[in-house]
């Protein structure tokens, strides 16, 4: 749970304070995936290419405070040039060991920094490494798996049998003693000027940038066969030698720079030209080529990897005039909403078509049930369009959290259609379900935001949520975005039912208005503040309803909790009864979602006993429902739309409202304690 970035630039010249500053930018960019730690490992002072030493400088803290101690080293000369470098840098989220200098990343195989390794993952079987290392006499200095590969590649590099070993053979037979998820960059002073990169899991991409033409558009993978040794025989595998024409470098003389990150709001400023590594992929740069390498098989088995053309602009992943991610991410949904029906949704014919879906249509069709998977928001955008998936599908549809899926061993059969929600697309535990139902040989389906994410790829097909870039660890746009592409799914698979055709036709009627209800919504805005005036002092916030509306409680109470760290809880409404009612008194603070809906004369009789108990509700309802604002004690008045899309609109009060409570309360938005964007371990 970290993010990585690393730079070599070749035959550039850059001076080490423009490589400081391009490693602190790329760090600063994937601070969302964790913040309590960071560090570089770059070139000492000495530029002779053979004596290079590495120096490590870590710190606990934010990139910023990284950033500050880089210019605080009196022993680096900052104007000092280097034709060729390769520095790696590292923001973490602590999984193993408190955070801390000595367990932040680069870690290190000895004290002399020969070898040095940034992760983002977990590896599992880290104690047995460490204790085979340790009987070597490796001594450990941190608490991190990590510190088990950077000793590994050492043991590995001590134990070779020839002088000749090249550094992508050292980290090949890392990588097959290692259990778990790792996306790894090493540098080392045994081959200056040279990077190797790998992945299995957690995400890897690299930028190339170049004044000069590209060698080629697409890398050849070069397949090794050989046993895989255990940790004992680790040194007695054979070695092979890599074709050096099946490589990617600049023609001309060759001057390029090459970017390496947890994904692309890293590079993109940089160039748009990036490979996507596939799990144990091995690439490696030395003399300024990149080749790619692999002992197994890939998934996809495609025999090259393509540079591909990011579409993503700068801008996209900046704050603009905002002054978070999250509040800009908000504001962005009429327009997010709107990216994902484009295209897709035809509102003259009435028709949808979701290009990824349409070659397994049939298939679905003709499927037991449907099972909906994800974790916190994503969990929550399949609870909120169950109703309406049922009555469209005319299926079962179960939703599921991705942890508890896998923790009750559900029973998956091969006529089942297993759906991914996930905005990363990297999701662990989603990942673990998507494998555990492919092994059941069930039809699955992704549904992400991120292309190119390990969801995307694994599933058999999917739907690109088209959302944007969402950087704020709150999720917030995606939400509304998988949303919709839920509903459009559920319109897709109705298409040629007669008796579902006045319904299809007034959710694509209520889906063209979305945008335009949505930017009505924002203007709420003020008034919202004002309400986060009055509750921001509070300890507790319980937001109540039920039927369409129950899932944005649960996920207004998410993102109350996540960010402003109240206690907050989404009650359903027809629970309230059963237990939550003890809690009201006119002291707590309740939000009740009422709309015009099925649903709408129970949710009056909740307010009554509400108020009886002499609750203050504040009623987020509709701007025509006349008859719950009698009761409130605050209104927040929406714009109707279809029952089933209520539920889009309903939401953004509650985020704006969770973001005001942050801000009031002196909380950083976009980094909230303990939470990173992307969770990619179990
Ligand atoms: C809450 C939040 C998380 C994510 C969850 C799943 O604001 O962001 O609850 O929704 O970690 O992440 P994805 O959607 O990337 O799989």
């Amino acid at each position: 749970m970290c993010g990585i970035f690393a730079y070599m630039n070749y035959r550039v010249p850059r001076t080490r304070k423009e490589i400081f500053e391009t490693l602190i930018r790329g760090l600063q960019r994937l601070e969302y995936r964790g913040y309590d730690s960071a560090g570089v490992a770059i070139d000492g002072n000495n530029n002779e290419v053979k004596e290079r030493h590495i120096q490590l400088v870590k710190k606990r803290g934010n990139v910023k405070a990284l950033d500050e101690e880089l210019y605080k080293q009196d022993s680096m000369d900052l104007k000092v040039e280097f034709e060729t470098h390769f520095g790696i840098a590292h923001t973490r989220w602590a999984t193993h060991g408190v955070p801390n200098a000595v367990n932040s990343h680069p870690q290190r195989s000895d004290k002399g920094n020969e070898f040095v390794v940034i992760h983002n993952g977990i590896i599992t079987n880290y104690k047995d490494l460490r204790k085979f290392l340790e009987s070597k006499g490796y001594e450990f200095e941190s608490e991190t798996d990590t510190e088990t590969i950077a000793k590994l590649i050492k043991y590995v590099f001590d134990n070779r049998e020839t002088e000749d070993i090249t550094f992508s053979t050292l980290v090949e037979r890392v990588i097959q003693q290692l259990e778990g998820a790792f996306a790894l960059v090493f540098k080392s002073i045994h081959y200056p000027g040279e990077a190797v990169a790998t992945r299995r899991g957690s995400p890897l991409l690299i930028g190339v940038r170049s004044k000069y033409k590209l060698s080629t558009e697409q890398i050849p993978v070069l397949y090794r066969t050989r046993n895989i040794g255990n940790v004992k025989n680790i040194c007695t595998t054979r070695m092979t030698r890599l074709d050096s024409s099946a490589c990617l470098h600049a023609v001309g003389d060759k001057a390029v720079e090459f970017f390496f990150a947890s994904d692309a709001s890293a590079i993109i400023e940089h160039t748009n030209r990036v490979i996507f590594l596939e799990d144990d992929d091995i690439a490696a740069v030395a003399d300024g080529k990149l080749s790619i390498h692999r002992v197994k098989r890939s998934a996809s088995d495609d025999p090259s990897r393509a540079i591909q053309t990011l579409q993503m602009e700068l801008q996209q992943i900046m704050k603009g005039n905002f002054s978070a991610f999250m509040q800009k991410e908000i504001f962005e949904q009429p327009e997010s909403v709107f990216n994902t029906m484009r295209g897709r949704v035809n509102f003259e014919t009435n028709t949808v078509l979701l290009g990824g879906l349409k070659d397994h249509l049939k298939e679905i069709r003709r499927c037991r049930r449907l099972i909906v998977i994800g974790c916190g928001t994503s969990y929550h955008a399949a609870v909120a369009t169950r109703q309406v998936l049922e009555e469209l599908t005319e299926l079962p549809v179960m939703v599921e959290l991705a942890s508890d899926f896998l923790d009750r061993n559900t029973p998956v059969f091969r006529d089942d259609v297993c759906f991914f929600i996930s905005q990363s697309g990297e999701t662990a535990d989603t990942l673990l379900a998507l494998r555990y139902c492919k092994d059941r040989r069930a039809l699955t389906v992704g549904i992400t935001n991120t292309v190119g994410s390990s969801i995307s790829r694994e599933t058999d097909c999917g739907v690109h949520i088209n959302a944007g870039p969402e950087i704020g660890v709150a999720s917030t746009k995606a939400y509304t975005s998988q949303f919709i592409s839920l509903v459009m799914f559920g319109l897709m698979m109705s298409e040629d039912r007669i008796s579902l055709q006045d319904r299809r036709r007034e959710i694509i009627h209520g889906l063209r208005s979305l945008p335009e209800l949505i930017k009505e919504v924002l203007l709420l805005d003020e008034k919202i503040h004002d309400l986060a005036l009055e509750l921001y002092t509070q300890r507790s916030l319980l937001v109540m309803g039920r039927g369409y509306n129950y899932a944005t409680c649960l996920e207004g109470a998410l993102k109350i909790k996540e960010i402003t760290y109240m206690h907050s809880e989404g009650i359903l409404a027809g629970e309230l009864k059963h237990g939550p009612l003890a809690l009201i008194d006119k002291q707590m603070p309740i939000i009740m979602v009422i709309m015009k809906d099925p649903c709408f004369a129970k949710c009056q009789n909740a307010l009554q006993q509400v108020t009886a108990r002499q609750g203050r509700p504040i009623i987020l309802c509709s701007k025509d429902d006349t008859e719950s604002s009698k009761f409130a004690y605050k209104v927040i008045a929406l714009p109707p739309t279809v029952d089933c899309l209520q539920g889009v609109l309903s939401v953004v009060p509650l985020q704006l409202l969770s973001f005001h409570l942050a801000v009031l309360r002196g909380y950083d938005v976009d980094f909230p304690r303990n939470l990173a964007k992307s969770v990619t371990v179990e």
